[in-house]
């Protein structure tokens, strides 16, 4: 007797849900993509214990036949592609004809769907994948798909369920996603009875965005070359979040969670945000279906662009291009710069009371005045940049700018404790200073520009040269890179097998130890792979040199060496994350203050 044989269909459908079924979110993906695919423009999503025990979406989209009702349930039955060329220009969100099947398997299905013209609905009750009733039913035009018990005759999958709450939360991390690339469509959802959720049609993309990630200040991003389009909105480095759940990213409308795409969005991000963080937003990529493959993944969440590379550079100038443009600095500028305006405004009224009840103005207008920076003219030369980019207004910007012009040089210097913080006061309250990150940025962005702008200016000459020994593959690399590093102030030679005679080192590395900073940057380089020039990791080697010449903690910085490091800190162009992405300041606001001592 033959040992191989052919699985019945039922069992079939249950080891296909295995994969595209998870978890209710999963089922509730399969069913909202189907009422999109299906034109509706109204889908209403009810939940019960978290979609374990009732997932039901009801839509008015076109509907079904009988015919097409009975087909939908067939295995790899599908309206949605014809041939294996389809596959290629797929613009619906479901191509596969296995997603009501494998749910079906898995669970209690009931649908009722009626078309446009036909008389009356059909309704088809399957049980574990068991067709058991298939009626005619009064419906209107649409769909409605219910799922109940999921997993009831899956004993193993039903245990891997978290409690509802936790699976709501996933369910309606799915809804979120679906319903932010349709802002044409109007999506309800209802847990046990009560609805929890609105997003009203016809909103633009923008209020779509504001609604699901709220609070936020997000640039847009409108990019096309001959490779792509990417548009949608990205946060500022300075507002990070610490998952990817609310960087939402689309490929040809369809919510992906790309790998690909992640890194890339990262990477643009790369050392301005913190780490273990993520920016925040929504990137809509449009490229040409036929160079898309989206048949990669069981849940349809990946897909493989053809030329990725292209597609890498393509998004990374897109995103580079806003990030580079900084517009959250230029937004707090302006805010700063009219919060000044107002405050003149306001001294001219001679009933204008001065102090702390007006510090959201007072610490730039004392720089202001004190330097007589402050030109009413150049605001109304600035003010074309306004706040229109932005969805929200985050509301701790309203306060204090730390980020104005000349902030830190219009600190009142207080101390330094710990030998590592320096402690100021400003109208707002308390500004604590890590002096080693700071001084790290400031020094991180000296390298930077002296090795861009080629100006060789830091190198310095020992006078006795120093014989540093490496490790065979550092003295590769200490080769490789040798021509490139005269650049960034250092000359040295390969010297015998195992170690490199420095000559010169950039000046403000004269008093480290550069033995250190020497092993450091080519053990460093060599894990990098085989990068093809420093200047692509111009980042991770400009960060270690600034680490070793700056003040460490643990050294006591008189007053007018903390003043001169706010200067430097003033001057430089982010001065307030170090190059590693840790921040340089924070604030103790008196209104924190406060509430520690329940004054409120
Ligand atoms: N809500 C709906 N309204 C109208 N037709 C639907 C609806 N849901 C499913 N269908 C029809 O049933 C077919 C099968 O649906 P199913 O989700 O199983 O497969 P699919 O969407 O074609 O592909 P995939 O498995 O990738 O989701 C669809 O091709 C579509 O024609
Ligand atoms: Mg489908």
């Amino acid at each position: 007797m033959a040992k191989i044989r052919t699985l019945p269909d039922v069992l079939v459908s249950k080891i296909a849900a295995g994969e595209i079924v998870e978890r209710p979110a999963s089922v509730v993906k399969e069913l909202v993509e189907n009422s999109i695919d299906a034109g509706a423009t109204r889908i209403s999503i009810y939940l019960e214990a978290g979609g374990k025990r009732l997932v039901r979406v009801v839509d008015n989209g076109h509907g079904m036949s009988r015919d097409d009702a009975l087909m939908s349930i067939e295995r790899h039955a599908t309206s949605k592609i014809r041939d294996i060329d389809d596959l290629f220009s797929v613009g619906t969100l479901g191509f596969r004809g296995e997603a009501l099947p494998s749910i079906a398997s898995v669970s209690r299905f009931r649908m009722i769907t009626a078309a446009e013209g036909s008389k009356s609905g059909t309704e088809i009750y399957i049980e574990g994948g068991v067709v058991r009733k298939i009626k005619e039913a009064a419906s209107p035009v649409g769909s409605s798909v219910e799922v109940k018990n999921l997993f009831f005759n899956t004993q193993p999958r039903l245990k891997f369920l978290k409690r509802p709450e936790t699976e709501l939360g996933r369910v309606l991390g799915v809804i979120q996603r679906e319903a932010l690339s349709r802002p044409e469509v109007s999506f309800e959802v209802f847990s046990n009875n009560r609805t929890i959720h609105r997003y009203g049609a016809s909103e633009s993309l923008t209020q779509r965005v504001a609604q699901i990630i709220p609070g936020t200040e997000l640039y847009p991003i409108d990019f096309e070359d001959e490779t792509l389009e990417l548009h949608g909105f990205l946060g500022s480095p300075l507002d990070p979040r610490s998952s990817m759940r609310r960087l939402f990213t689309y490929v040809n409308a369809r919510p992906v969670r790309d790998r690909f795409i992640n890194r890339i969005i990262m990477e643009c991000y790369g050392r301005m945000i913190e780490k273990g963080k993520y920016p925040q937003g929504a990137i809509f990529i449009e490229r040409d279906p036929a160079l898309v493959d989206v048949n990669v993944h069981p849940t349809k969440s990946e897909v493989m662009f053809e030329n990725q590379y292209e597609v890498g550079q393509s998004i990374r100038r897109a995103i580079g291009g806003m990030l580079a443009d900084a517009p959250w600095m230029k937004s707090r500028r302006e805010r700063t710069q009219k919060a000044l305006e107002d405050f003149y405004e306001k001294q001219k009224d001679p009933g204008f009371p001065e102090g702390r009840g007006h510090s959201a103005a007072a610490p730039s207008a004392k720089k202001a005045s004190t330097q007589a920076a402050y030109n009413p003219e150049s605001v109304s030369q600035h003010s074309h940049h306004g706040d229109s980019s932005m969805l929200e207004k985050s509301p701790e910007a309203a306060g204090g700018d730390m980020f104005s012009d000349g902030f830190y040089s219009s600190l009142k210097f207080l101390g330094q404790v710990g030998k590592l913080y320096l402690v100021c006061e400003d109208p707002d309250g308390i500004i604590l200073i890590d002096q080693h990150a700071a001084h790290e940025r400031v020094n991180f962005e000296r390298i930077k520009k002296s090795y861009v702008e080629k100006t060789f200016s830091c190198s310095q000459k020992l006078l006795i040269p120093e014989v540093v020994e490496l490790t065979a593959r550092e003295i590769n690399t200490a080769g490789r890179f040798a021509d490139e590093m005269e650049k960034l102030g250092f000359d040295f030679e390969v010297f015998g097998e195992s170690a490199v005679r420095v000559k010169s080192v950039p000046g403000f590395l004269r008093d480290s130890d550069y033995t250190r900073v020497f092993t450091d940057l080519f053990d460093e380089l060599d894990g990098l792979g085989d990068p093809k020039s420093l200047g692509q990791h111009l980042d991770t080697v400009c960060a270690t040199m600034a680490c070793h010449s700056s003040i460490t903690a643990n050294r006591t910085l008189s007053e007018q060496e903390a003043r001169t490091l706010f200067a430097d800190m003033d001057a430089s162009e982010n001065p307030h994350a170090c190059p590693h992405g840790r921040p340089v300041a924070t604030r103790i606001s008196y209104n924190m203050l406060e509430k520690m001592f329940k004054r409120t």
